[in-house]
């Protein structure tokens, strides 16, 4: 059966946790130049297609670089909506069945469309990889993030997460609070203003979890609760439909020095990139804001996914 990666909800507890551990030896043995050229011995001649219909760097270029250090081959087409031919009009499970016929070891796609790279994946030979899919999910993202969550606090139950911005459309948080949903002793505080609050699918699967939910609308209320991580999001503009969002919560929503001051001791800052002003630049230099380290852990993160994948294809 081939290894898709299309939503969160698709793994367990189980299944995130040797994520984490395979990303960890990866990223240890990145470090030495001596190790790093042996993992390209790992899948040579196995290729990976990549087929981008909206703009990317972290997702696109890691993956990329995680088929590298593996030894693959790597073909892509770069904006893929405009010069595919989707823009012919062809049908998303055409696409999924002609790039595999060109026997493709696994297909990443990102899609400006919800359940884009699942329509690729229906007629696919080869697994598809999820890379981001509208307003719906981004489960590459969330390994990376469990991984930088886990790497820095050594534990995941009982972690106290706020998911700040914009929870309408950002598919990171989405789909990380359902990964997070399935640890013990969880605790996800939402925080968006009303036009952009979590949408109901994500509450409803929440409401079968045990995880507890507080929610927000100003930022200013969240510091009456103690967290572990404060995982920021950017406004996704590019989705907005008839949400009017006014000055004062674009200001309110922008994290400063001073909001790190009101942070818990051990607490960090996330962020999945890129930031687009809901982060001021001071704020970059604090140790707290881990995002730069995150967006590293995207590496060995997605060399732990293709091994994954690609140890399934036969
Ligand atoms: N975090 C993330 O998905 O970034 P890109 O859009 O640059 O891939």
């Amino acid at each position: 059966m081939l290894r898709h990666i299309l939503a969160s909800d698709q793994f367990s507890r189980k299944d995130i946790e040797r994520f984490c551990r395979r990303a960890a030896q990866y990223k240890a043995l990145l470090k030495n130049k001596t190790s790093r050229l042996k993992l390209q011995k790992t899948f040579p001649g196995r290729l990976m297609q990549s087929l981008f219909f909206e703009p990317s760097t972290r997702t696109d270029l890691s993956f990329r670089a995680a088929a590298h250090h593996l030894g693959m081959t790597v073909h892509q087409v770069a904006n893929a909506k405009e010069f595919s031919s989707a823009v012919k009009g062809e049908r998303p499970e055409h696409t999924g069945r002609v790039i595999s016929g060109y026997y493709s070891d696994v297909i990443v796609v990102r899609h400006h469309e919800e359940g884009g790279p699942a329509k690729i994946a229906e007629r696919s030979l080869a697994p598809v990889i999820n890379a981001g899919d509208g307003g719906g999910e981004h489960p590459t993202q969330m390994l990376l993030d469990m991984f930088t969550i886990q790497e820095r606090f050594k534990k995941i139950d009982g972690i106290r997460v706020v998911l700040a911005g914009d929870l309408k459309y950002g598919r990171t948080t989405r789909s990380l609070a359902i990964a997070l949903s399935k640890f013990n002793n969880v605790e996800l505080i939402f925080v968006a203003p009303k036009v952009l609050e979590m949408k109901k699918d994500i509450i409803e699967r929440l409401k079968e979890t045990s995880v507890r939910i507080t929610k927000f609308e100003k930022m200013e209320e969240v510091f009456q609760c103690p967290f572990d991580v404060w995982y920021h999001t950017r406004v996704q503009k590019e989705r907005l439909k008839n949400e009017k969002l006014t000055k004062e919560d674009q200001k309110t929503f922008t994290i400063t020095t001073e909001h790190l001051k009101r942070f818990p001791k051990k607490a960090i800052l996330m962020h999945p990139l890129p930031i687009a002003g809901e982060i001021t630049e001071e704020v970059d230099h604090d140790p707290r804001a881990i995002y730069f380290t995150q967006s590293d852990n995207g590496l060995p993160m997605r060399m732990a996914i293709l091994e994954w994948v690609l140890r399934g294809v036969q």
